[in-house]
């Protein structure tokens, strides 16, 4: 019997898991060009049924809120049934499997919008310190359109159905993407939110989006079956806040009324997909996971050993692993093992077939 901390059993809502171990929501453009999962994800997805909690990949919400080609979306029956066998595939007794919703607002292009003009922010405010994965190289952000009030409601319901649509694909739960500088995020930052209508200024008033989001979302599924993510020390692509922990305190301390299936914190230190040095004045996540009255997930940079120091000192109750895990299709069963872990190799991350995405070996598929 394993005495790592990582292999106590957890409540998630009114999931039991078997382990403590996530695999974080990842982008790896495997999804067709409409949208619909593939059976290389299904592969993908049941190699690592291992964690306690699989956390899919964002998915889209609607065509607009997509950046990206071969990112999977959640807005038509397709969608639906193309998920079906990948969540089958990704569970199993005692583990769960949620989907995370994804909107980009202003980190889209007009190159992969379908009406072809720039993406839609809550403000006509340009990224300005980053550039934008094209299937040509990087290039520059535009300047984004600013969401009309109709367009703000729209895109609520699409989150509602998007959740409803996330049930009938079989997933257990969703989580909401209000990291990493998406539009969740765009819209509580005041350095990319300056509407002066209702949904901009105070914070109350940026607050609003997030939590009409929230209300849609749980018209369709039980709060306890939903997670939400936030990166408050981040501000990779212009992510700027004047007080990130106000903000963040207050959301978090805002959430614990609606007694959710988890608060999902990345670790300072991450920028986006990679590490960066830790900000000045980024936010510990022992002090916003002290807020929070449920359970907490953080990911980022850990190892093992962290993760257990972690979960047993009592800061979260899971953590999630998300590069070791591109690597390590069976890293519970590495950890339960204290087995060598494999490198994250260069290739295929974020585009290709089987290569760099379901050819690491597992354990007993290694020379020995
Ligand atoms: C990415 O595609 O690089 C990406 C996607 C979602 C994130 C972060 C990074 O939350």
């Amino acid at each position: 019997m394993s005495e790592s901390s990582l292999f106590s059993p957890v409540y998630l809502g009114d999931q039991h898991l078997e382990n403590r171990i996530a695999l974080p929501p990842l982008t790896r453009s495997r999804a067709n060009p409409d949208g619909t999962a593939t059976a290389l994800m299904r592969e993908y997805y049941a190699q690592r049924s291992g964690a306690g909690l699989v956390i899919a990949e964002g998915t889209v919400v609607s065509p607009q809120a997509s950046a990206y080609a071969n990112v999977p979306g959640l807005f038509n029956k397709e969608q639906v049934m193309a998920w079906r066998p990948v969540v089958e595939a990704a569970k199993r007794d005692g583990n769960a499997v949620y989907c995370q919703l994804w909107h980009v607002g202003r980190q889209s292009h007009s190159s992969v919008q379908p009406d072809g003009q720039p993406p839609f922010g809550p403000s006509a405010i340009p990224i300005k310190g980053f550039t934008y994965r094209s299937t040509d190289g990087r290039i520059p952000y535009e300047t984004p359109r600013e969401l009309t009030q109709d367009g703000i409601h729209e895109i609520v319901q699409a989150f509602g159905s998007a959740a409803a649509n996330a049930r009938d694909a079989g997933f257990d739960g969703v989580e909401l993407h209000a990291a990493n500088g998406y539009l969740i995020e765009q819209f509580l930052d005041d350095g990319i939110n300056q509407r002066t209508d209702e949904y901009g200024g105070s914070l109350e008033n940026r607050l609003r989006f997030l939590f009409e989001v929230l209300n849609a979302v749980i018209k369709h599924i039980p709060a306890n079956r939903v997670g939400i993510r936030f990166s408050p020390s981040s501000d990779w692509m212009d992510a700027i806040d004047s007080d990130k922990r106000t903000l963040f305190s207050t959301v978090i301390q805002r959430l614990n009324s609606y007694s959710l299936a988890y608060l999902h914190l990345v670790e300072p230190g991450i920028s986006g997909a990679t590490n960066s040095s830790q900000a000045p004045d980024a936010t510990p996540t022992k002090e916003l996971a002290s807020l929070f009255n449920g359970t907490v997930i953080a990911t980022g940079g850990h190892t093992k050993e962290s993760a257990e120091e972690l979960i047993s000192s009592g800061v979260v109750d899971l953590v999630g692993f998300g590069r070791k895990f591109i690597a390590n299709p069976d890293l519970p069963e590495r950890f339960r093992q204290n087995a060598p872990l494999a490198e994250l190799a260069p290739h295929g991350l974020y585009s290709g077939g089987e290569h760099g995405y379901t050819d690491y070996p597992a354990l007993d598929s290694c020379p020995s």
